[in-house]
């Protein structure tokens, strides 16, 4: 192929064109041309950079700047043709600059390899895309919040097993949920420094013979640090497997949080009820209404894992530096984002304002699962009897009560003493769903003082952030 019949950018030394199988297979362009924003930011940065040093002409550079302006207005009006040929965002939109203003269209790419300038736009974007995942989690955190502070009283049957266990309070319940997503936004602000780090003047590989200045990149863009090894820089995508970790851990945290919703607002629990906008009837069934939110939060939660398994995978084999394999992590980084997005955005709503507890259905739970017999135990302690007969005591007391058809605050005195002569009048207070809450008055304790506390903390440290 001679020059005059050039096609592509690269295809100076070829003799044959590329099937449009091969063409289709190897093109990215239909799912990363999303980094658009970030590729013409990112080629300003390094254009600036360059008529800094005196690598480009200032013309050039006006001419860049003016170029990619039309470039951006053609974009955003939907006039701008992506070209399958032109294979990734980063050729459609330098090809689409040189088409504009020539030249200096074509000296853009001096001191630059697609490798570092898709390592460049990934972090871009993921940094973008971290900051609205943190804005989102700050909302469910606060929809959390406010929701624990309006069932801080409420009491419900904790559960071990599935089964019955001990009394808590749904406000404290929801606490728990809310310090599983504290530690996710930790994680993913600590992920956020790793990615925001600047690849641009690794070039293909080994770095450039131009006299760059990386730092002042750097600083227009907003990176925090330069990648310091320019083999690193270009090939590997830790922090894109981190997020997708980190993604992974969150979306497994509104899953379980989905699998509670799914047993709570089923009827024969009725623990909740979720209003009707997230829930879905049947085509057949006019009684049904199931609870299509978080089932399929819970289902999305699956594809969020695989995503970061294919990311694993993707890495492991190769070896140093940029390899095409790595064009594969955008589809399942791009999809964790969404994902995680939508899901963390419509659970805010959800739990702010979607969720309404059913206090009496908790309260006839709590009277038929003996929740108060380690109270029982714990009260036989405090009166000298160690906790291993304690135990054994109140495990013979339930036996005695379910015979009976009894909870234990039913069961007289009298019968109760035939269990032990340790108990007095005084027990019945101890063996209240009230008292079995308060009584646990100590920090991460379930008594509503205790939440009030924590509700209190978590505000603070909410506004901090
Ligand atoms: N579309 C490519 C990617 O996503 C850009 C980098 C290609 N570089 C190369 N030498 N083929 O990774």
């Amino acid at each position: 192929m001679n020059h005059s019949t050039q096609q592509y950018t690269w295809d100076g030394r070829f003799s044959e064109p590329v099937s449009e199988l091969v063409k289709r297979y190897t093109a990215s362009v239909h799912f990363d041309q999303r980094m658009w924003r970030q590729d013409i930011q990112a080629s300003l940065a390094h254009a600036r950079m360059l008529a800094r040093q005196g690598i480009l002409s200032e013309t050039d550079l006006s001419d860049i700047e003016r170029g990619m302006a039309l470039i951006q207005a053609e974009i955003e009006s939907g006039q701008f043709e992506w070209s399958l040929t032109l294979e990734d965002v980063h050729f459609n939109i330098e090809k689409r600059l040189s088409a504009l203003i020539g030249d200096a269209g074509k000296r853009l790419h001096t001191g630059r390899s697609r490798n570092d300038q898709v390592a460049t736009d990934i972090r871009l974007y993921l940094r973008d895309g971290i900051d609205r995942v943190l804005a989102l989690l700050k909302a469910l955190k606060r929809a959390l919040i406010t929701l624990a502070e309006r069932e801080a009283y409420t009491p419900m049957p904790g559960f071990t097993h599935l089964q019955v266990a001990q009394p808590v309070t749904f406000g404290h319940h929801m606490l728990a949920y809310l310090e599983m997503f504290r530690r996710d936004g930790e994680r993913f602000r600590d992920c956020r420094r790793r990615v925001n780090c600047l690849p641009l003047g690794a070039a293909a590989l080994a770095g450039t013979t131009y006299p760059i200045d990386r730092t002042s990149v750097a600083i227009e863009l907003g990176f925090e640090a330069l990648c310091e090894n320019s083999l690193d820089a270009v090939s590997d995508r830790d922090f894109a497997i981190e997020f997708c970790a980190a993604a992974a851990l969150c979306m497994t945290h509104i899953s379980r949080l989905s699998e509670e919703l799914v047993l709570w607002m089923n009827p024969q629990v009725g623990f909740v009820r979720i209003a009707d906008r997230f829930c879905t009837g049947s085509s057949i069934m006019p009684q049904k209404k199931n609870p299509d939110v978080p089932e399929l939060a819970r289902g999305k939660t699956g594809r969020v894992n695989g995503n970061l398994v294919a990311l694993l995978t993707l890495m492991k084999g190769q070896p140093l530096a940029y390899n095409k394999d790595n064009q594969e992590d955008k589809e399942p980084l791009f999809d964790t984002l969404d994902t995680l997005l939508d899901t963390l955005a419509i659970f805010a709503d959800m739990m702010e304002n979607g969720i309404t507890v059913v206090a009496s259905r908790m309260e006839q739970a709590l009277q038929k699962g003996f929740a108060t017999a380690t109270d029982l135990a714990d009260y036989l302690v405090k009166r000298g009897m160690p906790f291993r007969d304690a135990h054994a005591v109140v495990g013979r007391v339930v036996k005695f009560a379910e015979g009976e058809g009894k909870d234990l605050p039913e069961l007289t005195l009298a019968q109760l003493r035939e269990f032990s002569p340790l108990i007095g009048e005084d027990v019945f207070a101890a063996l209240t769903i009230e008292g079995a809450l308060s009584a646990r008055n100590h920090v991460g304790g379930t008594a509503p003082e205790q939440v009030k506390a924590a509700i209190h903390r978590a505000r603070e440290r909410l506004a901090g952030t």
